[in-house]
């Protein structure tokens, strides 16, 4: 078992190693680059985290692993390669842009392969494997750490390409969880390196109800928790690309929202708050969140905040919150 998993890892390594040497410098990655560089990537960062391509042939990956000596049984289980109800071997990434996709120690132990033509799906990922457990793993990990270590804070996006484009703006302490399952052993691990988590999900509508699942996770945890609220339709990649880095800058330092104000914006969505029913509802979900704020503070200014708006007494707003779940910081 334990030799099982280390050929496991063996294997990563090597597929790695060569999905980028066919990407850097071969005929056959020339796709790959080009779609990379098109979608404004440098070398420089497809370097740091080790993108690569698996050329568009039924058995590149099949055979450069049985030449090398590895069990390609072990290699199917690893999800490296697959195997047909015939019995035949053959690549599970061919012609795909793939993101090695590395534990906290920086040992690859799975990809994420991104379709560069209208072949479908648009990702194939590495599913559970002995070596490969989604809901422990973050994009981008290794390359963030010392960053995340240093500065605090991790800004929490949801693609591979998003990673890449924020760390290329220069923000390099960025995670990405694999697809939009973020679970409490991410928020855990976060918890450990960083006192400030900065979710910065798709500006769609399943980015933003993502981003309800995350904070309210993230918020169990011993943690500043912020939210950068992205245009509709727009992600971290395409606003870095659409605006430039400059202004990501400006934008990642003057609009980040408290979880509160986060809320205050998505629980007022499609509601009609000049009817009553829908008003009371309104600042009853709100007054709700108020009370799972660890900060007695911060829950005063926001009663304050409503009261205000809606022109009740503050008694009236605080008779009707829930008791305050956390205790003081
Ligand atoms: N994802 C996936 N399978 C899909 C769609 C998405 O695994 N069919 C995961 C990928 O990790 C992807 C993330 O969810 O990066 C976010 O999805 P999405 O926003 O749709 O993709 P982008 O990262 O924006 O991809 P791109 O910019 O390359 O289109
Ligand atoms: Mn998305
Ligand atoms: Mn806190
Ligand atoms: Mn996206
Ligand atoms: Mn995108």
């Amino acid at each position: 078992d334990q030799q099982i998993r280390k050929q496991m890892r063996d294997a990563h390594r090597v597929v790695a190693e060569l999905y980028h040497e066919v990407l850097m410098k071969t005929e056959a990655g020339d796709v790959g680059l080009t779609y990379l560089t098109n979608r404004g990537l440098h070398e420089e960062t497809i370097a740091a985290y080790k993108i690569g391509y698996a050329p568009d042939q039924r058995r590149f990956t099949v055979d450069s692993l049985e030449r090398r000596g590895f069990d390609l049984e072990v290699m199917v289980e690893a999800g490296l390669i697959s195997k047909s109800r015939a019995g035949e071997y053959f690549d599970r990434f061919e012609g795909r842009v793939v993101f090695p996709i590395a534990d906290r120690d920086g040992t690859i132990v799975g990809f994420s392969g991104r379709s560069i033509d209208e072949r479908n799906p648009k990702y194939v990922n590495t599913s559970d494997t002995p070596l490969f457990n989604k809901s422990e793993l973050l994009f981008g990990f290794p390359q963030a750490r010392a960053t995340m270590r240093k500065q605090k804070r991790v800004f929490l996006v949801e693609g591979n390409v998003d990673v890449l484009q924020v760390a290329q703006a220069g923000t390099k302490e960025v995670v990405a969880s694999l697809g939009t399952a973020f679970s409490s052993g991410h928020a855990r691990a976060l918890a450990r390196m960083v006192d400030e988590v900065i979710v910065c999900y798709d500006g769609d509508h399943a980015g933003q109800e993502a981003t309800l699942k995350v904070v309210r996770l993230l918020e169990t945890y011993p943690l500043d928790v912020q939210v950068l609220l992205l245009p509709e339709k727009t992600d971290p990649d395409d606003y870095i690309r659409t605006n430039g880095t400059e202004q990501w800058q400006r934008f990642v330092d003057s609009e980040r929202l408290s979880v509160l104000d986060f809320m205050n914006r998505t629980l007022r969505r499609g509601k009609n708050l000049n009817r009553e029913g829908e008003r009371i509802r309104f600042i009853e979900s709100m007054l709700e969140e108020i009370s799972k704020s660890d900060n007695s503070i911060r829950r005063d200014l926001y009663v304050k905040k409503l009261a205000d708006e809606f022109e009740i007494p503050v008694n009236t707003l605080l008779s009707r919150m829930p008791a305050t779940g956390k205790k003081e910081q």
